[in-house]
């Protein structure tokens, strides 16, 4: 198979799917030319805890993103996420040198923002700036080349456990892939699913896949927050198989094709027939009972969702309100109690900013992984410095540098 050095492949390993997409980059953005999809056997949460069922997963979800896009997979941007994500705010400052900002300035203020203490167990993932404050004038994105005396810069960090993310790598690695960057998840699915106006309004992504629940939120054009719970769809059909004492699998069939959000969005109470377990005859189950098992769980996921926004300020200053993706965002009436639950509107997000094969990544559970090859096209175009500033190199290189970094005592 050709290699072609035009492509930027996206690769999501999720709790409950490995998803592969291949884009090709265009003037104007990404065509999406290939997807391959594979379930994932070796997750819990969001983390991998069996590295040799995800290496498989992912090998079996390249070859068939291959065969569509006629094209070898060399390199990729991987996902991650799991409760040990922390994101957190910082903020430096430091004096303008020749009383024009240069890049030497901008340099030294994320820098000085970044020097805050970062426990030896976790990595940084990304350093983003927020906004820049020069003298008394605050809500710049651009400082190079403005006068002013005083340069502040507001960054948001991302840091995961090292050991997580380490094993992220080394899947895609034994899978035989090189990891170009690793990209926090709900960063890429916003990246995909938001617009401009939403984010510079104010805006909450929330992607619920199939173990966790990932939160980004977004004010004054930059990312305010971000975090991931460890609850997602494996919870919902697991209350579901236990509730109605059927199969793991045929609680997530029945919750595809007859589960609604709330029983209170039921406009007919019909009978649904439900495989027993232990070879048992099936039973004839009213699907208001199905709906007021999913119903708890659902409420408690965007619950928790919402105390995060609270406790962290924001609820207030999200007038776009907020934006559903991944696979669980597909459950019909999550979208009306989320209305409910958040007091905002809501709306569910598919996959934008793209062209070519749109219609195969459609889906919201794809959202992830069509972000994650538009974050690789702006990396790769070196325009990503506005939304997400990562530091050159591998992660294992970038780990051994910031230890030779506290060696020298020079906190990151
Ligand atoms: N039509 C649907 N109705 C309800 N739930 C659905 C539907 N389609 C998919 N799901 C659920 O979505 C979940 C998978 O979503 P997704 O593919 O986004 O997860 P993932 O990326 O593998 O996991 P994670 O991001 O949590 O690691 C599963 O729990 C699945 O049951
Ligand atoms: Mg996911």
């Amino acid at each position: 198979m050709a290699k072609r050095d035009d492509l930027v492949v996206g690769l999501d390993i999720g709790t409950t799917k490995i998803g592969v997409i291949v884009a090709a980059r265009t003037e104007n953005g990404v065509d999406i030319v290939g997807i391959g999809t594979h379930p994932s056997r070796g997750l819990r949460k969001g983390v991998v805890v069996d590295i040799d069922a995800t290496v498989d997963s992912i090998k079996h979800a390249v070859e068939e993103a291959e065969l569509m896009a006629d094209c070898e997979i060399t390199s990729v941007y991987a996902g991650i996420a799991g409760s040990h994500i922390s994101g957190i705010n910082s903020h430096g400052v430091v004096a303008v040198k020749d009383q024009e900002v240069s890049e030497s300035d901008v340099a030294r203020v994320i820098d000085a923002a970044k020097a805050v203490a970062i426990p030896m167990d976790r990595e940084v993932i990304h350093v983003i700036p927020q906004e820049f404050i020069i003298d008394d004038q605050d809500g710049i994105r651009e400082p190079l080349g403005m006068s002013g005396v005083r340069l502040e810069a507001k960054i948001h960090i991302v840091t995961a456990a090292v050991t997580s993310a380490q094993n992220v790598v080394k899947c895609a690695n034994k899978a035989g892939l090189n990891v170009m960057d690793i990209v926090l998840e709900p960063l890429a699915s916003a990246e995909a699913s938001l617009s401009d106006d939403e984010r510079d309004l104010g805006v909450c992504l929330i992607d619920i896949g199939g173990g966790t629940t990932d939160i980004a939120a977004f004010a004054n054009g930059s990312i305010k927050h971000t975090s991931v719970l460890g609850l997602g769809g494996y919870h919902i059909s697991n209350d579901i198989a236990v509730g109605l004492r059927t199969p793991f699998d045929e609680a997530e069939r029945i919750k595809k094709k007859f589960g609604v959000a709330t029983a209170r969005y039921l406009a007919s109470d019909d009978v649904i027939s439900v495989p027993s377990v232990g070879g048992r005859r099936p039973r004839e189950v009213s699907r208001k009972i199905l709906c007021e098992i999913i119903e708890p769980r659902v409420d408690e996921i965007l619950s928790l969702a919402r105390q995060v926004l609270v406790k962290e300020g924001l609820e207030e200053k999200i007038p776009s309100g907020v934006v559903l993706t991944g696979g669980c965002s597909a459950l019909e009436g999550l979208a009306d109690l989320a209305e409910e639950i958040f007091e905002a509107p809501v709306r569910t997000g598919i996959p934008r900013h793209i062209g070519g094969l749109q219609d195969v990544v459609r889906g919201p559970m794809f959202a992830t992984g069509v972000g994650l090859t538009l974050f690789g096209n702006e990396r790769i175009q070196g325009r990503s410095t506005a939304r997400f500033r990562i530091r050159d190199g591998s992660i294992f290189t970038r780990v051994r540098q910031r230890m030779r970094d506290w060696f020298y005592g020079d906190f990151d």
